[in-house]
């Protein structure tokens, strides 16, 4: 059990007033609005070899967005966030924290379980009123899951266990345009932008925690254990945030596209370096939080995160101790 830190301040004081699970009604779905998803979110469906086909494929491409949004959100909860706020709840983190911080944890977990449950019965709901089914067979899981797989296989053996906590803080420090832009987007139907409102309303308290868990976890690990895991953060940024082109692929072969084509619309429509900047704006706090408790004061790490475009490289710096670029 390792700990250093006796600093938290809780925002989960008026919880029982605040949060979505004990003062919202579950949210139900009404068709209204003029799109499912915002294709602004979601450019392939605005690819002139998509959108010449006609609207009807445009409207059945943003709703299968909207499941897929929905599905993550359930994954995302029940596989990521979930069983680390569960482990801090019972005292089995590994770190020691304050006690407010695992009385807390408790709320995280009802939170995130009640999200996964709303996002999994919304799209039920969806998937009733519009006949157009929200998985099919064949699909994969959301991309994330294999995502994190592959960064986790890359830890050496001793540390393996911190990179799931790692990953729920970042997961929950990210601001994701959805969160942030659905709620406003009157184009939607109104019950989707309440139910994400609702949620982007619980994940601002979550933020929070999840800073001050980052700086917990930080003053916890040994300086060795820092530098095998700060180079994996920009990994872990990009597996949440980078678009799952294995389902778009899929939902445009549905359509008809070739194989050719289907390379060409997502090569368009998320060009290298609109992406990574979009990426980079959504990460902006979370890499804030990552520098703020000195974790890019390691070469490699800083490196990683410059080469993945979350800070900007610093003038003069090979070999140099230059000071982080953060955009
Ligand atoms: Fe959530
Ligand atoms: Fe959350």
């Amino acid at each position: 059990m390792r700990g250093r830190l006796n600093s938290y301040t809780s925002r989960f004081g008026r919880w029982n007033e605040l949060a979505s699970v004990r003062r919202k009604p579950q949210r139900s779905f009404e068709i209204s609005g003029t799109v499912y998803f915002p294709p602004e979110l979601y450019p392939v469906a605005m690819h002139p070899l998509v959108a010449d086909r006609g609207d009807g494929q445009v409207e059945w491409l943003l709703l299968r967005r909207l499941y897929g949004y929905l599905d993550f959100t359930s994954e995302l909860e029940s596989a990521a966030v979930i069983p680390v706020a569960t482990a801090i709840s019972r005292g089995r983190s590994g770190l020691q924290l304050p006690e407010r911080m695992k009385a807390d944890a408790f709320k995280i977990v009802t939170d995130e379980a009640w999200h996964a449950q709303v996002s999994y019965d919304f799209a039920h709901e969806i998937e009733l009123a519009s006949g157009v089914p929200r998985a099919f067979p064949d699909d994969e899981p959301s991309a994330f899951v294999g995502r994190l797989d592959v960064i986790r296989e890359q830890l050496p053996h001793k540390i393996r266990g911190v990179e799931a906590m790692l990953f729920a803080i970042v997961s929950e420090t990210l601001i994701s345009g959805i969160l942030s832009d659905i709620p406003r987007d009157s184009r939607l139907p109104e019950s989707v932008r309440d139910q994400v409102r609702d949620h982007a309303e619980d994940e601002g308290r979550h933020h929070v925690y999840f800073r001050s868990l980052l700086h917990h976890l930080w003053a916890a690990l040994t300086v060795q254990e820092r530098r095998a895991v700060g180079p994996q953060v920009p990994a872990a940024i990009h597996a949440f945030l980078e678009p799952d082109y294995t389902r778009a692929a899929r939902d445009l072969r549905t359509l008809g596209l070739t194989s050719e084509q289907i390379e060409q619309v997502l090569a368009e429509s998320w060009p290298k370096g609109r992406l990574a900047r979009q990426m980079a704006d959504a990460s902006a706090s979370s890499v804030r939080y990552f520098v703020e408790v000195g974790a890019l004061d390691d070469g490699k790490t800083r490196e990683r995160f410059e080469e993945a475009g979350l800070v900007g490289r610093t003038a003069g710096e090979e070999g140099e101790n230059g000071q982080c670029g953060h955009r």
